[in-house]
């Protein structure tokens, strides 16, 4: 079969990426541009203001990424973009984008969702990964534990009913002055202190489901900061960190094993932001090694928000000849 080239772009949130992927698995090149220096002062995302950067800047990102994978305009297939979940003036931006450029090449286009890709960073990562597999998701916006039963083929089997894993970290670093985006702050501030220090509440739903819960694990440590101003005691950051990372950790952990057991299935792949979290990482492989499951991670640049994820999964479409349709809209709410 001929090689298959596919420019992808994603513009879901705050970074502005472009990325050619070949087959489906291997990258030619992968240019992101973050906008995390212009919203850390705000404490988060501003829609607007990520809508406005997306568009001053993705005309030189795309010509970048061209430029960078040394490929010519003939030689890409098709054109893939996010279409959801996402900010939608942000989604529209990189979806107007694509679908300008897919018509002047006269190629198709492909629609992505989002979360779709995050589980596709791990085909980039591990070149032999088929389905079927476990995935869980875990971002800024998303917690899910899904059985990935075929490239197209999703059964969600748990998942978060309030807040995102990612969004406890960044809530939670907030509170305690540490910035945006908290994830990576936590995540390294933490390993200064104990995790057992705090004993703060499981973030699961229910025993009797694999759902998550994490706003009241937030409360929860939001509560503890104020007492403790209260009473005028300090703060032990990397303590209320470790521990608060520790609640986090331990719930993701035990759902994605007991998905796997109920799937009988032998190989976790990670995906999403919080996926390059240090205690996570290392809490999941130790299981992993305990109960023989295989536990994959994509690098840290393809667990946070890229195209070259979006160009994988549009890969496994195209070869379905999935396209999409020129009437193709942003949806921002939506999900697996
Ligand atoms: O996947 P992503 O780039 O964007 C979404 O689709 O949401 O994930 C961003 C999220 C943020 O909430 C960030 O705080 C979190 O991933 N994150 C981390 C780490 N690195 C990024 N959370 C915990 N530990 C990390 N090392
Ligand atoms: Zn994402």
């Amino acid at each position: 079969m001929k090689d298959v080239y596919i420019l992808a772009i994603e513009s879901s949130c705050d970074e502005t990426a472009c990325s050619i992927v070949k087959n489906g698995r291997e990258v030619l090149s992968n240019i992101i541009s973050s906008q995390i220096e212009i919203h850390q002062k705000f404490g988060g995302v501003v829609p607007e203001v990520a809508s406005r950067k997306h568009v001053e800047n993705i005309t030189g990102v795309v010509e970048l990424t061209m430029k960078e994978a040394n490929i010519e305009r003939e030689d890409i297939d098709a054109v893939a973009v996010t279409y959801g979940p996402g900010l939608v003036g942000a989604l529209l931006v990189g979806l107007q984008f694509a679908k300008g450029f897919a018509f002047s090449l006269g190629v198709p286009l492909i629609g992505v969702n989002h979360i779709e890709g995050h589980i596709a960073a791990n085909y980039i990562q591990y070149k032999e990964l088929e389905p079927p597999f476990v995935s869980l998701v875990v971002s800024g916006g998303h917690t899910f534990v899904v059985h990935v039963k075929d490239y197209d083929d999703f059964e969600v089997m748990g998942e978060t009913r309030d807040d995102a894993a990612g969004e406890a970290f960044d809530k939670v670093a907030r509170a305690m002055g540490l910035g945006y985006p908290g994830g990576p702050k936590i995540d390294q501030i933490a390993k200064e202190g104990n995790p057992l220090a705090i004993k703060f509440p499981k973030a699961n739903f229910h025993e009797d489901t694999l759902d998550f819960s994490f706003s009241g694990l937030k409360s929860a440590v939001l509560n503890y900061l104020n007492s403790e101003k209260q009473r005028g005691n300090e703060i032990n950051v990397p303590d209320v960190s470790a521990s608060f990372q520790h609640a986090v950790v331990s719930v993701l952990v035990e759902n994605a094993m007991k998905t796997i057991k109920s799937r009988n299935l032998d190989k976790i792949a990670v995906a999403g932001g919080v996926a390059s979290n240090s205690s996570l990482r290392k809490a999941l492989l130790q299981k992993g090694e305990e109960e023989n499951v295989r536990i994959l991670f994509p690098d840290a640049i393809l667990c946070t928000d890229n195209a070259a994820m979006i160009g994988s999964a549009a890969y496994f479409q195209f070869i379905k000849g999935h396209v999409s349709g020129n009437d193709l809209n942003a949806k921002p709410g939506l999900s697996l």
